[in-house]
């Protein structure tokens, strides 16, 4: 199982929305999936519609082990379970106080379940506090959504020492990962945003980030998640890829790496890199492999070979600001679109070109 939390003490950031939309997205593509709320405000209960009625037992009473873990899980819909929270978490910090290992209540917790799911994705509240610290002790990845302000920039500095701190006092190794969110290209602090996140934390960026969108709010308004609001809205499509991607890194835990994810060792979707964004194929190694699009005026131009796990793997760092972009591989002077992704636009030539938003 992999076990994500969404982590970020600044508040509404987007921790709750990337939370269950990214958990209605692996659970529509057919994964187990647990979400955890380890936040008394209790908003992805609300945010999935999930209303628990007074029988109902939630996380604390989990925590404090009043109750096994299974008699408080709820299902939502098609592989989505919840634990959900209430204001009654609020008291977990107060009633832990003293006890040994209470930053690992969690982490106990959820290991009779494990077996049960392919994901857990916890639900932070927004302070670094006892609960937090549970989810991070009981995950191996954490995603920090950023949302577009200067005090998220200050914050994210503060976040990662902290989770440096805790990794070197705890030995517990954790996987990094960024996702820009509320994002709106059209103006120039989001631009200037993102490209420095990207600038400062290469390794931690992820390939996609969330647009602003008004249909998140509402759908998150209605009690649904974006896959049952809007299938049109950008906000579905950046779920969507975002979902892609980490899907594609499954395997790359930090228990079976001695470094940060690397997206290229799972030979993904283009990927960002200090380099640029790096695209690479899977192909055979006395092919000819070329590459083109919006970014080189389809002039192609070939990609290097690399040995990877015993396979043969092309790749190229292109330069790329944001924006969207076209493009094809070349192989053996056949164009086809890049099999890796699934974000295809007609080429008004019968065919198919692979798209890029950076
Ligand atoms: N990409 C987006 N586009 C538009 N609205 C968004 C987007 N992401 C989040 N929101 C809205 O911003 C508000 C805060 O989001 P959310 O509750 O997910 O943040 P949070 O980090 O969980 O907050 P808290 O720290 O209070 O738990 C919500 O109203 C949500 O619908
Ligand atoms: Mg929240």
């Amino acid at each position: 199982m992999r076990r994500i939390a969404l982590v970020n003490q600044k508040g509404g950031c987007g921790k709750t929305t990337v939370a269950i939309n990214l958990a209605s997205c692996l659970a529509e593509k057919g994964k187990k999936v647990l979400l955890i709320d380890l936040d008394p405000q209790g908003h992805s209960a609300l945010g999935l519609g999930f209303k628990p009625d007074q029988s109902e037992k939630s996380i604390y009473e989990v925590l404090l082990g009043e109750i096994l873990i299974e008699e408080a899980i709820q299902n939502v819909r098609d592989n989505l379970d919840i634990l959900y929270s209430d204001v009654v978490l609020s008291a977990f910090e107060q009633v832990m106080a003293g006890i040994e290992e209470r930053e690992f209540k969690l982490a106990q917790c959820i290991k009779p379940v494990q077996n049960n799911y392919n994901y857990m994705i916890i639900d932070s509240p927004p302070s670094v506090g006892l609960l937090t610290f549970n989810g991070l002790m009981a995950s191996s990845e954490i995603i920090i959504p950023v949302d577009p302000s200067s005090f998220s920039l200050n914050g994210l500095d503060k976040l990662l020492e902290t989770i440096k701190i805790i990794e070197e006092k705890v030995k517990h190794r954790l996987s990094i990962k960024i996702i820009p969110n509320n994002i709106d290209l059209r103006t120039k602090f989001c631009r200037k945003m993102v490209e420095k996140l990207k600038e400062d934390f290469p390794m931690y960026c992820f390939n996609n980030f969330v647009n602003s969108c008004t249909a998140l709010r509402e759908a998150a308004s209605l009690g649904k998640p974006i896959i049952d609001y809007d299938r049109q809205c950008n906000a579905f499509r950046d779920f969507q890829n975002l979902t892609r991607e980490i899907i594609r890194t499954a395997g790359a835990t930090v228990e079976e790496t001695s470094e940060n994810v690397s997206f290229f060792e799972t030979e993904d979707l283009p990927y960002s890199s200090s380099k640029g964004v790096v695209f690479s194929l899977e192909a055979p190694a006395d092919a000819t492999v070329e590459i083109a699009g919006d970014f080189n005026n389809w002039i192609p131009e070939s990609l290097s070979r690399k040995k990877l796990r015993g396979k043969s793997v092309w790749h190229k760092a292109i330069s790329l600001k944001p924006g969207a972009y076209e493009y094809k591989y070349v192989i053996n002077g056949n164009w086809i679109s890049d099999p890796t992704n699934d974000n295809m636009v007609d080429d008004h030539q019968g065919g198919k070109n692979s798209l890029i938003q950076i």
